[in-house]
């Protein structure tokens, strides 16, 4: 393996892709399977018969307490995304982990960045079968305070299905080193986020689940999918942006409009942007991405640019998308964005006569409003 020192040398996923092809064990899937030129990692073409998918067992979601809602326009029935049964839970639970290596672990924030952001990739020779939107567990090696081994941290998957190497056999996370100053002075860092931030490639993680059905994807392929992330809340999108644009399926092309906005600190904390870039290039109709940089940006009145104030630029155009039936909203990330985006929520919907209270209740009903925040 090679120094860590070679692991993070820019804040780029070209770097990710140096530290891919430079740990042993990645390069073994590397071999085997070939890069298609929009492939950031190794991974072999990246298609999926049908029927490896699973069956898909569909229920219908009732929205009819659409009475009580004054003014808001009637939604159509829903496929839940929740009743499919393919989508596992809890198949490793803390007691008996599944034990993945890690693949490898590279920095994707620069340098002067404030804060430290990981991309990483475990191997789990396809035992955590999840799909895009949910999470895992990781049970930070040694004990804590008490003797007493450490708890599970929850970790959105940054990965598409097929993960990063487009074999079924990875799971990939985007996580935030955490250290602080506490009231007395002292720094302290976060247990399990460093534990990962340090891991290096051919070391053991365990891990539970896979956990979470608030964020899978919809099913529909024309959907209009608005993606609200602060920091490391893009695990998730990039999970599903992978399977809009760089992979291919026999039942699933996507051909609606996945708009993400990004909030981040600095230009130097800016996650994956190389990747959205491609995106971008490879389906400019179908893909938007917006970034709110909330310390060298600020909106015409001079205040800080957060994703909400981002987002305000375009409300009238996210409100009309969000009357649409087939428009899925989904937020990841700091808890403070909800507030935040509830309140121009709210302005938006008082001009059509709407409480944003009760919509947004139908709404997360029909699955079309989806939070994850942490
Ligand atoms: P801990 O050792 O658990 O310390 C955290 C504690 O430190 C806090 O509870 C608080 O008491 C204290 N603390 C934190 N900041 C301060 C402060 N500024 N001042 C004083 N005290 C403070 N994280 C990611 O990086 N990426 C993800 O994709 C991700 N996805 C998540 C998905 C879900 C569903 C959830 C619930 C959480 C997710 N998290 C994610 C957060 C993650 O689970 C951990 O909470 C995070 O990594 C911190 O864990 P830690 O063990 O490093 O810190
Ligand atoms: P800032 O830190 O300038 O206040 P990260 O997790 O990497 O720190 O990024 C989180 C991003 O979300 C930062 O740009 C941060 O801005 C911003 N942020 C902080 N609080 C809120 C909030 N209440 N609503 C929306 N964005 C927020």
């Amino acid at each position: 393996l090679h120094p860590p020192s070679l692991l993070h040398p820019a804040p780029t996923m070209a770097a990710v892709t140096a530290a891919a092809v430079s740990t042993s064990a990645a390069a073994a899937v590397t071999k085997a399977s070939p890069s298609p030129a929009h492939c950031f990692l190794p991974c072999p073409p990246r298609t999926r018969a049908a029927h490896q998918r699973g069956l898909l067992l569909r229920a219908q979601v009732s929205t009819t307490d659409a009475a009580a809602v004054a003014a808001a326009p009637a939604k159509k029935e829903k496929i839940s995304k929740k009743h499919d049964e393919g989508v596992v839970t809890n198949k490793y639970r803390p007691k008996e982990p599944y034990v993945g290596k890690c693949l490898l672990n590279t920095k994707i924030t620069a340098d002067d960045a404030p804060g430290e952001t990981w991309h990483m990739v475990f191997s789990t020779e396809g035992e955590i079968p999840y799909r895009e939107g949910q999470s895992i567990g990781v049970i930070a090696d040694g004990v804590d305070k008490n003797g007493k081994p450490h708890k599970l941290r929850l970790y959105s998957i940054a990965s598409s299905a097929l993960g990063d190497f487009g074999d079924s056999k990875t799971v990939s996370l985007c996580v935030k080193r955490l250290v602080y100053t506490n009231d007395q002075g002292e720094i302290v860092k976060g247990v399990c986020s460093n534990f990962l931030c340090d891991l290096k490639p051919g070391s053991d993680v365990k891990i539970t689940g896979p956990v979470g059905k608030e964020m899978l994807m919809p099913k529909d392929p024309n959907a209009n999918i608005i993606m609200l992330a602060t920091g490391t809340g893009i695990a998730p999108f990039r999970s599903f942006l992978w399977k809009m644009f760089f992979e291919k399926y026999d039942d699933y092309k996507f051909n609606g409009l996945a708009w993400l906005f990004l909030g981040v600190p600095t230009s130097s904390s800016l996650l994956y942007k190389e990747e959205f870039d491609k995106m971008k290039a490879k389906a400019p109709e179908n893909f938007r991405v917006d970034y709110a940089v909330s310390r060298e940006q600020t909106n015409a009145q001079g205040e800080k640019m957060y994703i909400q104030t981002r987002m305000a630029e375009y409300k009238e155009e996210l409100w009309e998308l969000l009357k649409k039936d087939h428009t899925y909203v989904y937020m990841c990330g700091l808890k403070g964005m909800e507030k935040g985006i509830d309140d121009i929520m709210v302005s938006l919907a008082a001009k059509d006569g709407i409480d944003w209270a009760d919509y947004k209740k139908q709404l997360k009903k029909g699955e079309q409003w989806n939070v994850e925040v942490y």
